[in-house]
C-alpha cells in the first residue's frame, strides 16, 4: 500500500474509488472526488446517478471513463448522509472503502479517493481498504483472476507525507486479520491441533514472540484434564500454546486466552447436520489472540501480554468422554461433563487456570461459546461479559472505537445454581436453558482467580460471515475480536483502562 498527493485523474491504475453521499437531489461528489468530478466536467454525481446510485452507504457502481481520466473504470462507494461539517466518522470511511475494494477484486492496481483530509481519515480509509483487499483462494483451481485482490492499492490523499505511519499500522492490522481468516477458512481436516499450534509457533517465532507448545503428553502430565477430556475423542490430539510478548517498559500484564476447537462436532452429544456445517469456525477465539499478539508485536505498546491458545478437536470417536464424566481442570476443579457440546467453557477452564500464574492484571477471553450469543445478538454483534463493569464496559468501548461490534452484556449470579453437580464442583451443562450466554460466562467465572478483572467475549456468530459480504467483511472468516484486543493492549499501554487504575 502506499500514499499519494498527486491528483486522482492521473492516477496510472486499474480502478479509480471515489465516495458519493447522498443529498435532496440524489448522489453528490464526497470530499476528495472534486478533481475527478472536474475531469469528467461536473458530471460525477450525474453519471452516478444515471447508474441508479444515491450515495447511500454500502452502494457501488461501476462507471467506465472513457478517457477522462487515467483510469479505465471508476468505482464509486457510497458514504450516505453527509455529517455535520463533512466530518465523516473513521468507520463510514472503512467499510466505504471496504465495499470499493471487494468491488474492485479481480484488478491488479487500485487508487482510492475517498475523504481522506487528514491522517485519521487517511489511516481509516486504508484499512478499510486493505480489509476488504482479502480472498481465500488457496483451495480454488478455477476463477481466480476474477476473484484475486488487488496486487497495489494506492491512497490518495494531501496528508500522504504524515500518513506513513498510519498506512504501517493499518498494513498490521490487516496482515493479522487477513491470518486469523485464512485460519478459520482452512478445512478443519487441514488444521487438526498440532497444525494449529503449528502456525501458531511459526507466527509467534517470526514476530519475534515467546511460545511454548504443551502437547498431548505434557497436557496429561501437567493436569489439563479438561482439554484432554474434550480432545480424546479424536485421533488428532489436543494441543495448549503459550504465546508471549514483552515490553521492556512494562508494569502491566495482559492475559488473553483464545477457544481453539479445530472443528465442533458435539462430540457424543452430537450436533445436528446443519448445525455442524460451519464449526471450523470453532477456533475463531484462538486465532483472534494469535493475530493480536502478532499485531501487538509489531506495534509495540508498553504492557505485557501473554496469550493462550487452548487447542482440541470434538469428535465423538470410540475414546471420547461421555455425559457424566467427571474431570479435573488445571486448577483442581472438577467438572462433570453432562453435554460434550459444552466443550469450550472446558478447554478454556484449564487455560484461565495456567493463565491465573502469570499474575495478569487483565484476563481477557475470546471464545465462538454459545448459540445463546447470536440468539441474544445476531450475526454481527459479540457479548461481552465480566466481574467488573467498568472493566467489561471499556472493552466494549475499544471495540466500538476500533469499528468492531459488541455489546456489554450481564452475568446473573443466579445462573450459577444450575450448574450444581450431584456428584462433583459443577457440571458444564446449565439445567436452565434460558440465557446460555450469559450462563456459560457465569461458569467461565468460576476459574477466575479472585480479585483479578476479567472480560469474557462471545464472537460465535461473529466469527463466521455465512451471509453474503458486506463492507470490509468477505464471505466466511471475518477476523473478529484482533482489531478490539490490540486496542486493549493499548490502553493498557496508555493507562487508560479501567483494570489498571484499579489495581
Ligand atoms: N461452538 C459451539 C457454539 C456455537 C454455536 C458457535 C453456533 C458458533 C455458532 C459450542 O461449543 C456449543 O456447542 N455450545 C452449545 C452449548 C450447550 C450445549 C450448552 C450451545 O450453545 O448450543
Ligand atoms: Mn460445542
Ligand atoms: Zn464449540
Amino acid at each position: 500500500m502506499s500514499l499519494s498527493a498527486d491528483a486522482a485523474r492521473s492516477a496510472d491504475v486499474d480502478v479509480l474509488v471515489v465516495g458519493l453521499v447522498t443529498s435532496q437531489d440524489g448522489p453528490r461528489p464526497a470530499p476528495g472526488s472534486d478533481d475527478v468530478d472536474d475531469a469528467l466536467g461536473g458530471r460525477l454525481a450525474a453519471a452516478a446517478k444515471a447508474l441508479g446510485a444515491r450515495g447511500k452507504a454500502g452502494e457501488i457502481t461501476r462507471m467506465p471513463t472513457l478517457g477522462a481520466v487515467k483510469a479505465p473504470l471508476i468505482i464509486t462507494a457510497g458514504l450516505g448522509a453527509a455529517p455535520e461539517g463533512d466530518r465523516f466518522d473513521a468507520e463510514t470511511l472503512r467499510r466505504a472503502a471496504g465495499a470499493a475494494l471487494r468491488a474492485a477484486a479481480g484488478h491488479d492496481r487500485v487508487a482510492v479517493a475517498l475523504p481522506a483530509r487528514d491522517t485519521g481519515e487517511a489511516s481509516a480509509v486504508a484499512l478499510g481498504a486493505l480489509l476488504g483487499n482479502y480472498a481465500f483462494l488457496k483451495y480454488r483451481t478455477s476463477d481466480t483472476t476474477a476473484s484475486a485482490p488487488a496486487e497495489s492499492v494506492t491512497i490518495i490523499t494531501p496528508a500522504a507525507g504524515a500518513s506513513s505511519a498510519a498506512v504501517e499500522r493499518a498494513e498490521t492490522l490487516a496482515e493479522s486479520v487477513a491470518l486469523v481468516r485464512d485460519l478459520v477458512n482452512t478445512p478443519p481436516g487441514d488444521l487438526p491441533p498440532s497444525e494449529l499450534a503449528k502456525i501458531a509457533s511459526e507466527v509467534a517465532e517470526t514476530a519475534g514472540l515467546g511460545v511454548e507448545v504443551l502437547d498431548e503428553e505434557a497436557l496429561v502430565a501437567g493436569g489439563y484434564g479438561a482439554i484432554i477430556g474434550v480432545g480424546q475423542g479424536s485421533v488428532n490430539p489436543p494441543r495448549l500454546v503459550r504465546v508471549a510478548y514483552d515490553h521492556p517498559g512494562a508494569t502491566k500484564t495482559l492475559a488473553l486466552i483464545g477457544k481453539g476447537i479445530t472443528f465442533d462436532t458435539g462430540g457424543l452429544s452430537l450436533k445436528p447436520a446443519a448445525s455442524m456445517d460451519w464449526m471450523k469456525s470453532d477456533m475463531g477465539g484462538a486465532a483472534a489472540v494469535l493475530g493480536a499478539l502478532r499485531a501487538i508485536a509489531a506495534l509495540r505498546p508498553a504492557v505485557n501480554v501473554v496469550g493462550y491458545l487452548a487447542i482440541a478437536e470434538n469428535m465423538p470417536g470410540g475414546a471420547a468422554q461421555r455425559p457424566s464424566d467427571v474431570v479435573t481442570s488445571y486448577g483442581g476443579t472438577t467438572i462433570e461433563v453432562m453435554n460434550t457440546d459444552a466443550e469450550g467453557r472446558l478447554v478454556m477452564a484449564d487455560a484461565i487456570g495456567r493463565a491465573a500464574e502469570d499474575s495478569p492484571d487483565l484476563i481477557i477471553d475470546v471464545a465462538t461459546l454459545t448459540g445463546g450469543q447470536l440468539v441474544a445478538l445476531g450475526t454481527r454483534t459479540s457479548g461481552v461479559m465480566g466481574n467488573d463493569d467498568a472493566v467489561r464496559d471499556s472493552v466494549t468501548d475499544a471495540a466500538t472505537r476500533t469499528g468492531e461490534s459488541m455489546w456489554s452484556m450481564p452475568l446473573p449470579p443466579e445462573l450459577r445454581r444450575y450448574f450444581d453437580s450431584s456428584v462433583a464442583d459443577i457440571t458444564n451443562h446449565a439445567s436452565e436453558r434460558w440465557g446460555s450466554m450469559l450462563s456459560a460466562g457465569v461458569f467461565l467465572s468460576e476459574f477466575i482467580p479472585d480479585g483479578v478483572p476479567w472480560v469474557h467475549i462471545d464472537i460465535a456468530g461473529p466469527a463466521f460471515n455465512q451471509g453474503e459480504a458486506h463492507d470490509y467483511t468477505p464471505k466466511g472468516g471475518t477476523g473478529v475480536a484482533v482489531r478490539t484486543l490490540v486496542q486493549v493492549a493499548e490502553d493498557l499501554a496508555e493507562g487508560t483502562n479501567p483494570a489498571t487504575r484499579s489495581a
